[in-house]
């Protein structure tokens, strides 16, 4: 049993294969959280501290003990006007004006399997691969419910949760903030790990101590965000990439969310994940209910690479749906840095030749097919295709593609209208504005109101026009701004806080009708590159753009911050021209297919541009790809180096689940003349196993404690690919 209760004590012990969570529903109702840590057996309630707190109050159910204070003692799901006055999961709006609720426990229900969410994306699981605990409190006053869902995956070490909140008294409430999640922690220094970035510079990490202050990220942009991921750890002060102790909290959402990580007074830590309360209110009428997006869990003691594999299988087992979980990923050519705007149909064309010829599987037409659309200033919304730049039908087009042998996919932005458009000429009301005030414009684009089902009827019928009558295997879903002006003709004055939220299942609405009516078609999320890149999307996209910076170098930090949370199959990386046409950089060809191998693999440059050795080289890079697939996308990842260190090697590594092979990827981001020895330590090789490398034997320990020496960097940029094979 992953989820057992003492009846005598009113403890809920949550086990997974190397962890344990534990709560107790106290004398008083309220529900305590005693621990999350490595797996442990016993009762943990004697952790619990009590002490006559001042101006930290007690609740009236206490009676005259001044020991007992929800500001001190470690909760659940702490809720504003209890007398905890640290950061605060829940805040309900009353119908008299007050803000308070005051849940206390009232029952509960284990069941086998994993619960699902409606009209959000979710972690799933088998029957047999999880269970569920649903716990509720009330607010004896009002009667608001609070339905906590915690899912135990017991063998991926992955705890979920997430709430609803349901008005089962009679009078209307207001939902103002609700969180997912929250942690609190009576002792220990921790640091938190999040990963802020901008366009073209996404997840870098930036690990700092969790001190006597709240700290804050989060989005109020509409997505998850280029600036700030919905993916943080909260680490112990020694905890590195092999050992020591890590929590992950990982929003399974794709629009405004927050985090917030405090120390209290008592040198207690408490963070917590969910949905933002900025630019949010959800109005509950009598028996309405509110479900808060889910949030994963995930603890190891064994190191921060530990934590990282636990998310990626969870996110390639239990997030991705779909054909694409097993099948294997095209390598795919990219129209956008080989012509941008400027093509016709023969382009694609040209391009399906010369991918055939060396060795890749598809063809992706980017931006520029539809309406009238030959710069990024018009037409989107108009979902036609341009037949005059195409040289005729995408039907006929597609045929020329096939006929060389390669796949087409093809790239939309179905939430966008640019001003300059059929569409909004005929429906201004969609783009989500302000009534009487000028939108903000971004791009040359506004935002359609995908909060109105009508908005997206019209839209879904639009695409469905194009991708019935063509052999699409493969759409690439881009949303290129930030939301502002928020506003939504459909709802009332009193419901605007709902937009945002209604705008995001919106989406998800949409996604899984589109998944639905062609599930062979592989859906590549983007977000101005990864901008939208979370465990929401991947839910419905199994791969996102991860990010419009193709430079192999600058790759190396984004794709390094990127791995934290989420897997190599994830993450979409094409190997580009060089000069690179973000950074001006010019990298060896070699080092760009090293860096964009640690993603979805593909090319995004002109090869009518290449020379014949380069065409050459990369027929062995596809060749080399296709070899090694199953190690890169469903091997385990270590990183083996953070990019900025000092020495200047980046270097991770795949290791076969059997850990009879494996990979390891290293490049030198400086040369630099009469350098110190360099050696790369391996990970997760068997340490008595004997692994052949370029024709010599050596031991995993010996890889593993005394290290792979590196190759002096000859040139700058340089990189190298070692594999390893286990003697029989
Ligand atoms: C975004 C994407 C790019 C490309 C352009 C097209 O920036 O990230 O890859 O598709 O849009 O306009």
């Amino acid at each position: 049993m992953a989820i057992t209760f003492n009846e005598t004590t009113r403890i809920f012990t949550l086990t997974t294969a190397h962890t344990t969570y534990q709560m107790q529903a106290d004398a008083q109702g309220y529900l305590l959280h005693l621990y999350y840590g490595a797996r442990t057996a016993g009762e943990m309630d004697y952790l619990l501290n009590y002490g006559d707190r001042g101006f930290s109050g007690n609740p009236n159910s206490a009676g005259s003990d001044r020991t007992y204070s929800l500001d001190a003692l470690p909760q659940e799901y702490p809720s504003l006007g209890t007398g905890d006055f640290r950061n605060y999961a829940l805040n309900i709006e009353n119908a008299d004006g007050s803000q308070c609720c005051n849940p206390v426990y009232i029952t509960h229900e284990i069941a086998a399997g994993k619960y699902t969410l409606k009209g959000l994306p979710f972690v799933r699981a088998e029957e047999n691969e999880a269970e569920t605990l649903k716990i509720i409190l009330e607010d004896p006053v009002t009667k608001v419910e609070l339905h906590l869902l915690y899912g135990v995956l017991e063998k991926e070490d992955i705890i979920t949760r997430s709430v609803i909140i349901k008005n089962a008294g009679k009078a209307p409430v207001t939902v103002k903030k609700a969180q997912s999640a929250c942690l609190d922690f009576l002792h220990g220094d921790y640091d938190l790990i999040k990963f802020y970035g901008r366009h073209a510079m996404e997840r870098n990490m930036e690990r700092m101590p969790v001190s006597h202050e709240s700290t804050r990220i989060g989005s109020r942009r509409g997505t998850s965000s280029h600036q700030y991921n919905p993916g943080v750890i909260l680490a112990g002060k020694n905890t590195n990439e092999d050992s020591g102790s890590c929590y992950g909290m990982l929003f399974v959402y794709s629009g405004n969310f927050l985090v917030e990580a405090e120390k209290d007074q008592y040198d207690q830590t408490r963070i917590q994940m969910g949905l933002t309360d900025e630019l949010f209110a959800y109005p509950l009428e009598a028996g309405a209910e509110f479900t808060a997006p889910e949030v994963i869990l995930s603890y190891t003691n064994k190191g921060l690479s530990r934590l990282s594999q636990q998310y990626h299988h969870c996110i390639m087992n239990h997030i991705c749906q779909g054909k694409y979980v097993h099948a294997n990923r095209p390598v795919l050519i990219n129209s956008w840095e080989a012509a941008y705007f400027d093509f016709t149909g023969d382009t694609i064309v040209e391009l399906a030749k010369e991918a055939k010829a060396l060795g890749i599987d598809m063809v992706v037409m980017d931006d520029g097919w539809f309406g009238k659309r030959n710069d990024d200033n018009s037409s989107l919304g108009d979902w036609y295709v341009n037949e005059e730049k195409l040289g005729g039908t995408l039907t006929k087009l597609i045929e020329r593609v096939n006929v060389e042998g390669v796949k087409f996919g093809i790239w939309i932005e179905p939430e966008m209208v640019s001003e300059d458009s059929d569409l909004y000429r005929e429906h201004p009301d969609w783009a989500i504005t302000i009534p009487g005030r000028k939108p903000v414009r971004s791009r040359n684009q506004l935002v359609l109101d995908f909060s109105r089902k009508d908005v997206r009827d019209h839209i879904f019928q639009e695409m469905t026009q194009v991708l019935d009558k063509a052999d699409v295997d493969y759409l690439k879903w881009d949303f290129n701004r930030s939301i502002c002006d928020v506003y939504s003709a459909k709802l009332p004055a009193d419901r605007q806080g709902e937009v945002l939220h209604r705008y995001v299942l919106g989406l998800y609405e949409f996604l899984d009708r589109l998944g639905r009516r062609y599930p062979d078609m592989l859906i590549e999320g983007c977000s101005g590159g990864g901008g939208r890149f979370d465990a929401g999307m991947l839910h419905y996209t199994p791969q996102i753009w991860c990010s419009d910076d193709t430079d192999a170098i600058e790759r190396l930090e984004i794709q390094y911050g990127t791995s934290f949370c989420y897997p190599v199959s994830t993450m979409g990386a094409h190997v580009s021209a060089c000069p690179n046409h973000q950074t001006g950089r010019t990298t060896p060809l070699g080092t760009r297919a090293t860096v964009a191998m640690a993603g979805t693999f593909g090319y995004e440059l002109d090869p009518a541009k290449l020379t014949e050795e380069e065409k050459e080289e990369i027929r062995k890079q596809i060749g080399r790809f296709k070899e090694y697939y199953e190690l890169i996308q469903r091997g385990d990842y270590f990183r083996l180096t953070a990019p900025s260190e000092e020495r200047h090697y980046a270097a991770w590594e795949f290791v076969s689940p059997d850990q009879k092979e494996a990979l390891v990827s290293v490049v030198a981001s400086k040369v630099r003349t009469n350098d110190p020895p360099a050696r790369v330590l391996l990970r997760g090789l068997k340490e008595e196993g004997i692994y052949l490398l370029e024709g010599r034997e050596y031991t995993g320990g010996a890889l593993m404690y005394g290290g792979l020496p590196l190759p002096e960097a000859k040139v700058e940029y340089q990189s190298w690919e070692f594999y390893l094979k286990l003697k029989n």
